[in-house]
């Protein structure tokens, strides 16, 4: 009887071994664990069953062998779950497929840039070429030529950034009326566009540095009815064929006359709304007959030729044409505000 247990033990240490040596998973070691130590049905307690047949004297021994081959199971169901777990492959530490791909940058231009190349392609159809002008200009060009006495309040070194005495960074784009007059003899058509700097509020509707966009025509025999068919065709192509379009009298020290140009308002089509605050027309732009004086300072006969001019911001015509409520997202390089126009 004794002898049966003996074997019995023996048997089931080799088999264990076997077994938990085939396992290949957790899920088959654990199998391998019930089918041999498995506290109700295992193989081990199986063999104590008959652990109570024995002689008193004969118990001690076998109970002793009994427990040492379960140590030895025990040890070899360790050792074999350190293995599994070693040779386990490490998904989460690979590349993970399951992710969405990655869209790749798309460029894409600025509103404004937008806006200024759709204003210079129309008015390049009515013949004005495209030119630069700098940025650091001097206090002639900015205001001397242009009519503009240096006590003029717009000159004044609290509206102005100055660079060093006598430059400043412009403050409008027409000192490029005076560099082209100065460069080339008429007839002239060119439109400027370009950064402009004041001492204004960063706020809602005002930057201290912003776009302009300079227009000026000159030849003999311009008059003011050429600017008023020019302009009113440039904000039909811009704004489309139903807009409406006023000049009031207005002042400049450059032009004379001079004007401001009005659109019907684009958002309640000149019924009254917040946009145009209630009076139905939106001012786009300031124009003017050239004044004689800037003729004389730049050197052509202001008997002979006659011209016109006009500037606006196309920031503003951006705002109008998107429906922008604050010039500020225009200069904060927000991607998730300019990607709207790409
Ligand atoms: N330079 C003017 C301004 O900045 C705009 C303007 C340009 C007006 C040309 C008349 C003619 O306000």
């Amino acid at each position: 009887m004794a002898t049966d247990l003996t074997e019995a033990l023996e048997a089931l240490e080799r088999d264990g071994r076997a077994l938990i040596a085939e396992a290949e998973s957790v899920d088959a070691l654990e199998a391998a664990r019930v089918r041999l130590l498995g506290r109700k049905d295992g193989r081990l307690t199986a063999v104590l069953r008959h652990l109570g047949e024995l002689p008193v004297e004969e118990r001690p021994a076998i109970g002793a062998s009994a427990n040492q081959v379960k140590a030895v199971l025990q040890a070899a169901l360790e050792a074999r779950a350190v293995e599994l777990e070693a040779t386990r492959p490490k998904v989460e530490t690979g590349p993970d497929l399951t992710l969405p791909g990655r869209e790749s940058w798309q460029g894409a231009r600025h509103p404004v840039t937008l806006v200024i190349d759709e204003i210079c392609a129309v008015l390049s159809g009515l013949g004005f070429t495209r030119v630069r002008g700098p940025e650091a200009e001097s206090e002639w060009h900015n205001f001397s030529a242009l009519n503009t006495p240096l006590d003029h309040p717009a000159a004044d070194m609290h509206d102005t950034f100055y660079l060093s005495p006598g430059i400043l960074l412009r403050s409008h784009t027409s000192p490029v009326q005076v560099r082209t007059m100065q460069a080339h003899q008429p007839p002239i058509r060119v439109v400027a566009p370009g950064m402009v700097y004041r001492r204004d509020p960063f706020d809602a509707s005002h930057a201290p540095a912003f776009e302009q966009l300079e227009g000026l025509a000159v030849d003999e025999g311009i008059n003011f009815v050429d600017l008023k068919a020019t302009l009113a065709e440039f904000a039909r192509r811009i704004f489309g064929p139903r807009v409406e379009v006023r000049f009031r009298p207005s002042f400049f020290p450059f032009t004379e006359p001079s004007a401001e140009v009005d659109v019907s308002c684009l958002i309640c089509g000149g019924g009254g709304c917040s946009a145009c605050k209630g009076t139905g027309w939106i001012e786009i732009m300031g124009a003017g007959m050239v004044d004689p004086a800037v003729f004389e300072a730049v050197g052509y006969d202001p008997e002979r030729y006659t011209g016109f001019a006009f500037g606006m911001g196309p920031a503003r015509i951006a705002m109008l044409r998107y429906g922008i409520p604050d010039i500020r997202l225009l200069y904060e390089a927000d991607i998730r505000f300019l990607g709207q126009f790409s």
